[in-house]
Order: structure tokens, then C-alpha cells, then sequence
């Protein structure tokens, strides 16, 4: 059924476990994300970012929206980085069930300002929230506090971020970044910092830039002809422990771009007398199939809806 995101992640918060929330641009990931959802009894998220509006449009939305209320299990649709409320506004009139805000660029103030806005409008519609604090980015671990704190969430401006705003759940910056090259190794994430915003705030938690980049994939990508450098992506073992600290929704796009591709490019390779897109889109489909199937297992939501 399709829900909204506070319909999801507030169990998740409360329960320990983590909330996919994977970007699609065309109906074979959509159908990845949300049929493995449904054969695991996971609540999912599906997101479109304001470039997947671009391409794919009214058209992509409803097949989301058409999935989601055929599923038996929760799925929420979400504006990934909204920039605007204009552009929030839009997502919600389309028949987006929650939506990101993302002002995270801007000083506090004006964060703050350009969040309680779009918090007021999609709440007087039933749609939840997701605003951004702090940058995103890559860390070293040897890094000196100082520098840390220029750009990771800061604990208690989140505080008075989250009672000044009225967001329903909050994005942090704790050593992700996005794409598939998040560090020169095994990136660091600043755990001590995840857990001293849990304690202060009850909010389901959000982590942008958690594909996991596996290295199976990566060797995939390389046999079938693809070039990629040094690509590193969140440890497992680093969003399980994220998710017992308050991480709820965990954004990942990175993994099934790497996927499809992989599926398409090995079809190609071996079969160069294919040209029936269902042969070369259906396989595509599983790659990514498996993919969310990790995810979902590694994150804990299996067998929560
Ligand atoms: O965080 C960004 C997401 O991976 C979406 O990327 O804006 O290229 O669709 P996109
Ligand atoms: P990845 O690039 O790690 O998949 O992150 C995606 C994301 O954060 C979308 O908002
Ligand atoms: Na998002
Ligand atoms: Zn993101």
C-alpha cells in the first residue's frame, strides 16, 4: 500500500531497524525495489530526484504509485533533495507521500526558514518531511575534531533545527558522500556522532550516501568492458550499527545504477545478437533484484511488514 514516509520510518526508528529508500529513473528498478520488497514482507521507499522528474515524469510517478497500492507491504514515495518548496509543492501534487527539502547548503537561518515552510504546506496535506543539516562529504578517520565539526551535523544544532522546523525526520552529514567513490578504502563514519544525536533527538534519522559499492559488482562492471577507479561504498557493518542508533531511511542509488548497467553490459558482451529488450532489461532486473535483496537483509526490515 502506498503510505507515507512517517508511516514507515517511525516504526523503524522505534524498532531498530532500517528503511531502503532507493532512487528509481524507469520502471525495471522500481519493479526491483518494490516486488523484492514485497517477496521479503519489507516496508521500502521509493525516491525520485528532481532529475528523475525531468526524465522519466507524471509517467514514472504513477508507476510507482500504481506498484505501491498493488504491494501488501508499506511503500512511500519521495522527493530526493527537493530543492524548492516550489519544487516540494510539485512533488506533492504529482502524488509524491513525502518529500525532501533540501536547504542544506544555505546558512542555519535560512535552512531553517526555507524547511518550516515546506513543513507547514505538506503537513496541511498528510505528507511528511525529510530536511537536511550539515554537508556531506568524506572523512578520515585521523582528521582533527575541528574539522570534523566544519561540516558533520552538528548534535545541537540539530536540536534546535528539529524544534524550529517541525521536519519528520532528519538527514545528517556523519562521513558519507554520494556516487561510488567514498573514500581511499573502507570510509569512515563517525559513529560517536550518531550516537550522541540519538540520544537527544527521537526523530527517525536519515543517511544519504549509503550504497555499499560491492566489490563483486565493481569486478562485474571491469569484466564486461565498464571503467570505474577506486571505488569504495558504506560497509554493512556500518549502517547495522547506524541503524541501532536512529538511522531509519538509508538512501541508496549508486548500487542499482552499478547493477543495471552490469546486467545490461553482460547481456551485450556475451550475446552480441540480442536485441530484444526484455532479454537484455529482464536480466538487468535481477542484478538489481539482488542488490535490494542485500540491502533489505543487511538493514533488518525483512520480515517487518
Ligand atoms: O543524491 C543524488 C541521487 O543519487 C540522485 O541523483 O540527481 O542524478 O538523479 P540524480
Ligand atoms: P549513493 O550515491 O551512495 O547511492 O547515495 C544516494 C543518495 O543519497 C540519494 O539521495
Ligand atoms: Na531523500
Ligand atoms: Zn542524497
Amino acid at each position: 500500500m502506498l503510505v507515507t514516509g512517517n508511516d514507515i520510518l517511525v516504526p523503524a526508528r522505534a524498532g531498530k531497524y532500517g528503511v531502503g529508500s532507493f532512487n528509481t529513473n524507469n520502471m525495471e528498478i522500481t519493479q526491483a525495489i518494490i516486488h523484492t520488497a514485497e517477496r521479503l514482507r519489507s516496508p521500502v521507499m521509493v525516491q525520485m530526484s528532481e532529475g528523475a522528474i525531468k526524465y522519466g515524469g507524471q509517467d514514472l510517478a504513477n508507476i510507482v504509485i500504481d506498484l505501491a497500492e498493488r504491494a501488501t507491504v508499506p511503500v512511500a514515495l519521495h522527493l530526493d533533495h527537493g530543492s524548492s518548496y516550489e519544487s516540494a509543492l510539485k512533488a506533492i501534487k504529482m502524488g509524491f507521500t513525502s518529500v525532501m527539502i533540501d536547504a542544506s547548503h544555505h546558512q542555519f537561518a535560512e535552512n531553517i526558514q526555507e524547511t518550516r515552510r515546506v513543513v507547514e504546506a505538506a503537513h496541511a496535506m498528510g505528507i511528511s518531511v525529510e530536511a537536511e543539516l550539515g554537508r556531506l562529504g568524506g572523512i578520515e578517520e585521523h582528521i582533527v575534531v575541528d574539522e570534523k565539526d566544519a561540516f558533520l551535523t552538528d548534535p545541537e544544532e540539530a536540536v534546535q533545527f528539529v524544534e524550529q522546523t517541525g521536519t519528520d525526520y532528519l538527514a545528517i552529514a556523519i562521513g558519507t558522500s554520494h556516487g561510488a567513490y567514498k573514500g581511499k578504502g573502507r570510509p569512515f563514519i563517525d559513529h560517536e556522532r550518531i550516537e550522541k544525536i540519538e540520544k537527544l533527538l527521537s526523530i527517525p534519522l536519515v543517511a544519504h550516501g549509503s550504497s555499499g559499492v560491492p566489490a563483486e559488482i565493481v569486478q562485474r562492471f571491469r569484466d564486461c568492458g565498464g571503467e570505474i577507479g577506486d571505488a569504495f561504498g558504506i560497509a554493512d557493518e556500518d549502517l547495522q550499527r547506524a541503524t541501532q542508533h536512529g538511522i531509519a531511511k538509508v538512501n541508496v542509488d549508486t548500487d542499482l545504477r552499478l547493477a543495471m548497467t552490469v546486467g545490461v553490459r553482460e547481456i551485450l558482451k556475451n550475446s552480441p545478437k540480442e536485441f530484444d529488450p526484455r532479454k537484455i532489461m529482464g536480466p538487468a532486473r535481477e542484478v538489481m533484484s539482488k542488490i535490494v535483496e542485500h540491502k533489505l537483509g543487511v538493514l533488518g526490515s525483512v520480515g517487518k511488514a
